[in-house]
């Protein structure tokens, strides 16, 4: 598959089906992940898999989110992935605090990327969730109270009436622009 093809394959995937998924296929997605550029290289990340039936139930219900339930659908996801930000290197903190920004936060977004499209690629769905319960999958994952988990990730085989977003976004027009900001782009 192209890799634009594979861009635009990618969508949030909000219904799944009942099927179980493979180890391979899950330990893929985690590889994307893990050979994501990160400042510094510090990989400032660590992916908790669960797909146990002893805690999935519980952890579906912290990613649902309560009270503004926006993630419903989490309750059907077969397997949840947590991202927990990792300590970075010395040299990434510094060079994001001179810079006012947050490379950890960056470079979990790039890993996060990474294994969406390998899910994509591999028929899997997604759905990247930043409003879900965190104090709950802390608990619930026995991840330390120091640590910080940015994002939760659905993951499952789309169910068959599963519709693909429309893509909407900016056009490229209004989303770049060449030599000077906001100067139009014209590539011929
Ligand atoms: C950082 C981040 C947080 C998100 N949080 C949620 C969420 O809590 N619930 C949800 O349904 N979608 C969530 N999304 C998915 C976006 O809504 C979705 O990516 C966007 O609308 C574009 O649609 P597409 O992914 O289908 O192309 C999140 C996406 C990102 C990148």
């Amino acid at each position: 598959m192209k890799f634009i093809d594979l861009v635009q394959k990618r969508y949030s995937v909000r219904k799944y089906a009942e099927t179980a998924l493979d180890a391979a296929d899950i330990q893929a997605c985690l590889e994307a992940a893990r050979l994501a550029p990160s400042a510094c290289n510090s990989q400032p990340w660590h992916f908790i898999v669960v797909d146990d039936p002893a805690i999935l139930p519980a952890a579906q219900e912290a990613a649902v989110g309560r009270p503004v339930a926006i993630n419903k659908f989490a309750l059907q996801a077969p397997v949840l992935v947590a991202v927990v930000q990792e300590k970075a290197k010395l040299s990434a903190n510094l060079g994001a605090a001179v810079r006012g920004h947050s490379y950890a936060h960056l470079d979990i977004g790039i890993a996060v990327g990474q294994f969406c499209l390998e899910a994509a690629e591999r028929g899997l769905g997604t759905c990247i969730l930043g409003w879900f319960n965190e104090a709950a999958i802390r608990r619930l994952l026995h991840i330390p109270r120091s640590k910080r988990i940015p994002l939760l990730l659905t993951l499952g085989y789309p169910a068959a009436d599963s519709q693909p977003t429309v893509k909407k976004r900016k056009s490229l027009d209004e989303m770049s622009s060449r030599n000077r900001y906001r100067e139009k782009t014209q590539y011929e």
